[in-house]
């Protein structure tokens, strides 16, 4: 039986797809290739050391996908594919809605109708708003997202949700992801975002690596220890291995689950900057600018029910994720 990663040559899937090539399960990559590279996947399979199949498709396409379900036995979906650019969402919201949640509604048609019922979805804790006070747990009544790409993950929960109300046949697993970080050990796979980097980690290392000159830290007056923002870190292995377990529990049978995948501890921008001045050896300049629009003083996780029903945790501590993000940063200077 074959398991189908959409998304798959992205920067979460590439991670993912590397550990599930641990298992006896066979691999599918299903990606458009719209921000991100087949070398990824080169990369994937020298990691792996075995093969995976490969479709250049979109999710929105209804028949590529029903091309791809005839073809394999596919016995679950790991569905990553999604635009994921906060500020981009507000600019272009309709292709957020179209491609996030049109894509994920045509996706789930097309498993329906091969029979396959068993699900893992990329959610995001920025389904918690900024209405609820850290640690967030999964049973906290969600927020107001603050952009239209956090809309998309709002409604995708709901869609699932309503398709197990109506159906209990099926078996889904929302992972809310805390702020993915980090890389592959080996250096060779890693986050490659096109253009200045919007996230924390991904503008440090290109500072570290001189591409960029300083990093804006977004606010030095929120009510934390040193006045700039909070944020659960998770490294980028530990959060792969977390779609292993929550793989393992959908295949075990039906049911719909929601878990935090996050470490449970926060660190602040200039937690951040210090890790990563200590694991590159270079100097991380900054300027304290504005609170950036949406952004809360800190956000960080309760992971205590994927660590008990899932049987997961989080291993890799902040100097790992830095030390990981600068080997990938300085190998691969220009990304893939
Ligand atoms: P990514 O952009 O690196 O990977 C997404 C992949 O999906 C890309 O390879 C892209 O080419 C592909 N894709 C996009 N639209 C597609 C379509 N219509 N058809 C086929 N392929 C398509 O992003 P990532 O960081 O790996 O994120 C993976 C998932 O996790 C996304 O759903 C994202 O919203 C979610 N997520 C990411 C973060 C984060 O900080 N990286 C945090 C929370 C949630
Ligand atoms: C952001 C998104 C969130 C998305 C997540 C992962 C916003 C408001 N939120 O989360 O929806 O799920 O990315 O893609 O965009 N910071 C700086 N300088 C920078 C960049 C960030 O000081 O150049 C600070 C931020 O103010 C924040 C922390 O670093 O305190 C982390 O920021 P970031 O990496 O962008 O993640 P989030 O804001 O948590």
């Amino acid at each position: 039986m074959a398991i189908l990663i959409t998304g798959g040559a992205g920067y979460i899937g590439s991670h993912t797809a590397v550990e599930l090539m641990k298992t006896k399960h066979e691999i599918i990559i299903l990606d458009n290739l719209s921000n991100s590279n087949r070398e990824s996947l080169e990369r994937v399979k020298e990691l792996g050391g075995r093969d995976l199949k490969f479709y250049e498709a979109d999710i929105r396409s209804r028949q590529s996908l029903d091309l791809v379900f005839a073809e394999n036995n596919i016995e679950a979906v790991i569905h990553f594919a999604a635009l994921k650019a906060v500020g981009e969402s507000h600019e272009k919201p309709l292709d957020y809605y179209e491609n996030n949640i049109g894509g994920t509604v045509i996706l789930l048609q097309a498993m329906k109708a091969a029979g396959c019922k068993k699900i893992v979805f990329s959610s995001s804790a920025t389904v918690y708003g900024s209405e609820n006070t850290s640690p967030l747990k999964e049973n906290m009544p969600l927020g107001r997202a603050t952009n239209p790409y956090g809309t998309t993950k709002m409604y995708v929960e709901q869609i699932l949700q309503d398709l197990y109300a109506s159906d209990e046949d099926w078996s889904i697993s929302l992972l809310r992801y805390f702020n993915p970080v980090g890389a592959h050990k080996s250096g060779r796979i890693g986050e490659a975002p096109s253009g200045v980097p919007n996230n924390l980690m991904p503008y440090i290392a290109q500072v570290a690596v001189g591409k960029l000159d300083f990093l804006r830290v977004y606010g030095n007056d929120y009510p934390t220890d040193d006045g700039t923002g909070v944020r659960d870190y998770i490294h980028v292995v530990d959060l792969a291995a977390g779609h292993v377990s929550a793989l393992e529990k959908v295949l075990a049978g039906p049911g719909c689950d929601i878990y935090n995948l996050g470490t449970g501890k926060g660190s602040s921008v200039l937690e951040v900057v210090a890790a990563f001045e200590k694991a590159s050896g270079r100097a991380i300049p900054y300027k304290f600018f504005d609170r950036r629009p949406g952004d809360v003083a800190e956000n960080f996780a309760d992971p205590g029910k994927a660590n008990d029903e899932l049987g997961w945790r989080a291993v890799r501590g902040l100097e790992e994720m830095c030390e990981d993000s600068w080997r990938w940063q300085s190998q691969n200077q220009d990304g893939y």
